[in-house]
């Protein structure tokens, strides 16, 4: 343990007031354009990964991972929100700022349990440059611990997991749980190789851990680190996430900068595990990354994602706050696939839910449906057979200048598009997800909120997270059928407006 750590636990107070007084500064000149209504995002300054996902002492708790003093990547701090419904949120005192030696360059990603002893206990990373200024030469890593009786004040333990192997260049994001009286941690681990494993230690009394196996390595040698690994049971295989860096592009997959996915297969304690599924990834949207998952009271497996600015430009950056949450998201095993959920309670942020009824489109023709949207949640299924039209779908923040974002269905890919090449503002470029056809319907739900959509295609089967930044003015949504020799057929249609998830207007 670390012997600084009853000083620096009387520092962290100080470093806290600091960084909030900070975060109200930035927050003085936010602007709130396309600031979210319904994600989660720091009030002010950048946020990444989502971190000690835990439902605890009666309400849900999201930690995450800020950077207080600007809206760019830095001086990693944990942010913290709570819940009591996964509805409507609050906004809590900042959970953790670097203190320690071993973290004095940021209080990198973790993970939350409930302890032994009814403590909430987070296990993250204490991170230093080994050359004092940035990861060219490599980074100095550890595995930590902090404690709290209220979910609101820490305590720091010091390290728990040193990193064995000074040619070790990425040891971080522990991810832990507990299961037949054993606890269980993986990590994310870049050999002196370069290869991307997730290392599995164990432990009896949550402080003294033990290395157990290296319990996944990625089969690619380009792959150098798997960040943010996550190790879950459902039903009865297991699932093991990670967020891979290195990966190359190949087709339609694996076309964002860093790529989260998993792969499904089989493990039991003290054994290896049994990859039984390709890799596939968690979101095929532009902005998805480092998710992490935990489970809620009722046994549902959770997952929240970071909606990651991976490309320039990142225009949200000029309005003093950057990155938000996905939705939450219920997952659940749907063959050899995830299938991933925004959770039912979503729906409660519904409000002025308008139907458009079935609707039979003209090719190249256009139906304006709303004309000012901030937010909507919308419902629509599409009739396949009965369509000629090559592409079927929704603009999005359409504006007056002609920007939007085309969410459709296109025939010649048979796939769901997600397009931003009309859009002013922001890194532009498309994504698809493939769609199962042999219903003869697409169900899409679309979620728009000021600065992102996120489509759920076919009830969860495929899912798209990205980044959508209107131009000036009132923000439509429209309907259109483009070439092809016949009609767009749409079965059914709704918008809702979504309410704010926040619990009190920022201050
Ligand atoms: C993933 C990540 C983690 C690390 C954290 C630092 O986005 O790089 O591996 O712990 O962010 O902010």
């Amino acid at each position: 343990m670390n012997q600084a750590v009853t000083k620096e636990n009387t520092d962290m107070s100080a470093q806290l007031d600091k960084a909030q007084k900070s975060i109200d500064r930035l927050f003085a000149t936010r602007n709130d354009r396309w600031y979210p209504q319904c994600h989660i995002a720091s009030k002010a300054g950048w946020i990444n990964d989502p971190n000690g996902l835990i439902y605890y002492q009666g309400r849900y708790h999201a930690y995450f991972q800020l950077n207080p003093y600007g809206s760019e990547w830095g001086n990693m701090h944990w942010g913290h929100v709570s819940s009591a419904d996964l509805v409507t949120w609050r906004r809590e005192p900042l959970a953790m700022a670097p203190t320690l030696e071993v973290e004095k360059d940021g209080v990198f990603s973790g993970s939350a349990v409930v302890g032994d002893d009814g403590r909430l206990t987070i296990y993250y990373t204490g991170h230093r440059w080994r050359n004092g200024v940035n990861d060219d030469d490599g980074n100095l890593q550890e595995q930590c611990m902090a404690v709290s009786s209220d979910s609101i004040h820490f305590e720091k333990k010091g390290v728990v997991v040193p990193c064995p192997d000074e040619k070790i260049l990425h040891f971080r994001d522990p991810k832990v749980w507990k299961m037949g009286g054993l606890w269980y941690m993986v990590f994310g681990v870049s050999t002196p190789a370069h290869r991307g494993e997730i290392w599995m230690y164990t432990s009896n009394d949550m402080e003294h851990w033990t290395f157990d196996r290296v319990i996944y390595r990625h089969p690619d040698p380009q792959v150098f680190m798997l960040e943010c690994p996550d190790m879950f049971p459902l039903e009865d295989k297991w699932v093991v996430c990670y967020s891979a860096m290195g990966l190359k592009p190949h087709g339609f997959e694996a076309r964002n900068h860093n790529n989260a996915g998993y792969v499904i297969g089989s493990w039991q304690p003290g054994g290896d595990f049994h990859q039984e599924t390709e890799f596939h990834l968690w979101d095929d949207g532009h902005n998805f990354y480092a998710p992490q998952t935990f489970q809620a009271p009722d046994g549902r497996r959770l997952v929240f994602g970071w909606m990651s600015p991976f490309t320039e430009p990142i225009p949200m950056q000029e309005d003093s706050w950057c990155g938000q949450f996905t939705v939450p998201r219920e997952v659940t095993l749907a063959g050899d696939h995830l299938r991933c959920l925004p959770v039912r309670e979503f729906s409660n942020l519904d409000q002025d839910q308008q139907s458009f009824g079935p609707i039979e489109l003209e090719v190249n023709g256009s139906q304006n449906l709303v004309d000012d949207a901030q937010t909507a949640d919308i419902n629509m299924e599409i009739d396949l057979n009965k369509s000629q039209a090559e592409r079927i779908g929704l603009e999005i923040h359409r504006t007056q200048s002609g920007d939007h974002t085309l969410v459709c269905y296109d025939d010649q890919l048979g796939r769901v598009v997600l397009d931003r090449h009309c859009n002013t503002y922001g890194d532009r470029g498309y994504r698809t997800a493939p769609v199962d056809k042999s219903s003869g319907k697409l169900k899409l739900r679309i979620i728009v909120d000021r600065g992102s959509i996120e489509v759920v295609v076919n009830d969860g089967l495929e899912i798209m997270s990205s980044y959508s930044f209107p131009a000036q003015g009132p923000r439509g949504i429209r309907l259109i059928a483009e070439s092809g020799e016949g009609k767009a057929l749409i079965d059914s249609l709704s918008i809702a407006k979504l309410d704010t998830i926040w619990e009190q207007p920022d201050r």
